[in-house]
């Protein structure tokens, strides 16, 4: 690591610690999302619900006055990696974590392993990062009843998330709690435009001490001026240094350097064709790396085996 690298990544660091000692809210229930999901068990039969409403923390098996059954949890029509349900925050949130549980029922259904994705405008998806890998896999659960949390490393700017199971007791079947607050887009925007961290930031080196709960996410700590995120995006990321870099880099022009501006939305980077940057309401989510082996595509807005648009 040169000199550079570590003052970025102790500016990371700080960042992530910042964002942590917010707040961790209930979301789900004081924030007024909607839900729903990729299927739902048994929607034939009227006399049920397993809908993605039933999906809230401490959801129980309940007769409504209609004499229809509410289930204690959501229930996948399939059991199949390719299911998803969706939380829509009716505002952009930071999200610091989730808590997931089973399904109360005398059914021992609950998930066991699941991925985050994540979107600022719920149409352009983002999996949840580490720092050098694109997915992140969370353990769940391990009996019907027991709430599971999971803190971020990193907290996410986001109004949609979505949970996609990957694996399961006997059927998916889950209740889904966020933790986190609602942004304060004003404060954010004038006052502090590099508040939030990118998700491929350094691992934080100490877990956060609990703080008093704030009521607002408004920043009080002074941030550092934008361009020492820019500056980031001149650093390769350590470990690209083993992957061939292609021949020629992206092209002045279709890539950026700073978010300053710009809708929000992901970028081609100009550092290389194999990073892009993320813009949320000005902040910059600098050099995301893209799998190994795969490129930028600007005009897909992915990253693809083989890029379009650069080099
Ligand atoms: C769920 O129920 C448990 C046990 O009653 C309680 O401690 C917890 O605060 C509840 N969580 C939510 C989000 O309602
Ligand atoms: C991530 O990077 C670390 C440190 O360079 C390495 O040990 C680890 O194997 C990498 N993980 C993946 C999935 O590439």
């Amino acid at each position: 690591m040169n000199q550079l690298t570590v003052s970025i990544s102790l500016v990371m660091t700080v960042l992530c610690h910042n964002a942590l000692a917010i707040c961790d809210n209930d979301l789900v229930t004081s924030f007024l999302a909607s839900v729903k999901a990729s299927s739902t068990f048994d929607l034939t039969d009227k006399s049920t619900n397993y809908g993605p409403d039933r999906a809230f923390i401490n959801a129980t098996e309940v007769k409504d006055a209609s004499g229809i059954t509410q289930m204690g949890a959501w229930v996948a029509e399939k059991n199949a990696i390719n299911q998803w349900i969706q939380i829509e925050l009716q505002d952009p949130a930071l999200v610091r974590g989730i808590v997931t549980q089973g399904r109360d029922a005398q059914d021992q259904q609950w998930v066991t392993k699941y991925r985050i994705l994540y979107s600022e405008d719920c149409h352009t998806w983002h999996t949840l990062g580490a720092f050098n890998i694109t997915d992140k896999f969370f353990t769940g659960n391990t009996d019907a009843s027991s709430p599971v949390t999971n803190m971020f490393d990193c907290p996410i700017m986001a109004k949609c998330i979505r949970v996609n199971p990957l694996g399961w007791n006997k059927d998916i079947a889950m209740r889904v709690g966020l933790l986190g607050c609602p942004l304060n887009l004003q404060a954010v925007t004038t006052a502090a435009p590099t508040t939030v961290a990118p998700t491929t930031a350094a691992p934080t080196t100490a877990a956060p001490t609990t703080a008093a709960p704030v009521t607002t996410a408004t920043m009080t700590t002074p941030m550092p001026p934008v361009t020492s995120t820019v500056q980031m995006a001149t650093t390769p990321m350590p470990t690209q240094a083993a992957i061939t870099l292609p021949p020629v880099g992206p092209k002045k022009g279709q890539c950026i350097t700073s978010c300053l501006g710009r809708a929000n939305g992901d970028y081609q980077s100009c550092t290389g064709c194999d990073v892009y940057i993320t813009c949320v309401w000005s902040s910059m989510y600098a050099n995301r790396p893209c799998p190994k082996m795969q490129q930028w595509d600007d005009n897909l807005k992915r990253c693809d085996i083989k890029s379009t648009t650069c080099p």
